[in-house]
């Protein structure tokens, strides 16, 4: 990712918030008039950070209360407890499912934190938004997304959906067993997640294929990139997990044409985005019997409303977005550890390329 070009107000924003100590020399009764520069030290004063969610407000509060546990120089404040000069006076906010309009009421914001990994609808509810917007990426949530990508590839490499249909028919039958190695497990997307997954599998004897934008290596994987390399991506997946953001560019990327490009059979677990994926294209292809199962942890709309026809499909295994749900206790310490970051170097981590959606 690119790292963002700052606002012309960055440098000056951020040094108010500090004051410089000026610390006697060890021999203060000999020293000199003037303190020597080796021994400055600089504090921040107290700054304020506005938490800003459509999430739950219990939530919210667990939210400020842990952030503000780890740092100790910062007011961490629910937007609606902030009066209007302490709104002026927020450089930063931390952000999980913001509304557009409250971000706008912080004038003076210098960058954004998510507290989520996943940042499509913020990308697609603030075009033209200037303060670099900086986004969760947490080694515990990818060993998590790892984790969920290995688990729901045995579920389907050891054929427990239909072994589930079959005790539901009272019906005694072995299904031929394949090594792990017999079976190649395509991944869309290298990047924090799909990168961590790709390892987990080949740690588990699958062959992996990966695909992204810009070349990526992954030790022991088959790494593509560019549009012109997902064909053969597919062509070669018996098992596809979808782990690209929802961009433009991915947007209905999974559509009937590239689902025909997928082995007789394939199996696809799409744990990105719903809409990566066409659902009308999807169906026809499980109901053609193209392919054989899929699992869904995301949908066009979420919840899932209660008249879908995935809930009852039987090639379809439905979960509630749980693949790799935020740790509140590690992504806590990333965030403010950033932010401990940014107060004391001016440094950011690596900016959300708005322009590019990811
Ligand atoms: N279900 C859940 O519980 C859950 C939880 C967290 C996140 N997620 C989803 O997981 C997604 C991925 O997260 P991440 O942290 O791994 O994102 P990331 O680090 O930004 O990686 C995204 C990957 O997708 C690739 N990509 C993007 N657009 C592409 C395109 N047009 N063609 C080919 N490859 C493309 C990128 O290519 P480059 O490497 O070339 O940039 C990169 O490898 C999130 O956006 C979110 O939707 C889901």
């Amino acid at each position: 990712m690119e790292v963002p070009s700052e606002p012309a107000s960055f440098e000056r924003q951020s040094e108010s918030k500090y004051c410089t100590l000026f610390m006697q020399p060890d021999t203060a009764n000999t020293a000199g008039p003037l303190p020597s520069t080796e021994t400055i030290v600089v504090m921040p004063e107290q700054g304020i950070i506005a938490l800003v969610s459509r999430i739950g407000e219990a939530q919210q509060r667990l939210w400020a209360s842990r952030l503000s546990a780890l740092l100790p120089g910062e007011r961490v404040v629910l937007f609606d407890d902030l009066c209007e000069s302490e709104r002026g006076a927020a450089e930063i906010a931390v952000v999980a499912n913001p509304d557009p309009a409250v971000l706008a009421q912080l004038p003076n914001l210098v960058w954004v934190h998510s507290l989520w990994a996943g940042v499509e609808r913020m990308v697609a509810e603030l075009p033209g938004f200037r303060p670099p917007v900086v986004r969760l990426i947490d080694p515990e949530l990818a060993r998590t997304m790892a984790e969920a990508v290995l688990a729901w590839t045995l579920y389907l490499f050891r054929d427990m959906p239909a072994y589930a249909q079959q005790q539901r028919e009272r019906r005694w039958h072995q299904l031929e067993y394949r090594r792990p190695e017999q079976v190649t497990v395509g991944i869309l997307g290298l990047g924090a997640l799909g990168s961590a997954a790709a390892l987990r599998l080949i740690d588990a004897g699958f062959n992996v294929i990966g695909w992204s934008r810009s070349p990526r290596t992954v030790p022991g994987a088959d790494c593509r990139h560019g549009a012109g390399a997902l064909g053969q991506v597919l062509a070669a997946s018996q098992f596809l997990v979808i782990l690209t953001p929802l961009t433009s560019e991915t947007r209905g990327l999974m559509n009937a044409a590239r689902l025909a490009e997928l082995p007789e059979g394939a199996k696809l677990i799409n744990f990105a985005r719903g809409p990566i994926v066409d659902t009308a294209n999807l169906i026809e292809a499980l109901d053609s019997g193209h392919l054989a199962h899929a699992v869904l942890d995301v949908f066009d709309e979420e919840p899932l409303p209660v008249d879908s026809v995935l809930w009852n499909h039987p090639g379809v295994t439905v979960l509630p977005h749980i693949a790799a749900p935020t740790d509140p206790e590690t992504a806590a310490q990333i965030v403010a550890g950033n932010i401990r970051c940014w107060r004391r170097t001016g440094e950011l981590p690596p900016a959300v390329d708005l322009g590019r959606g990811y």
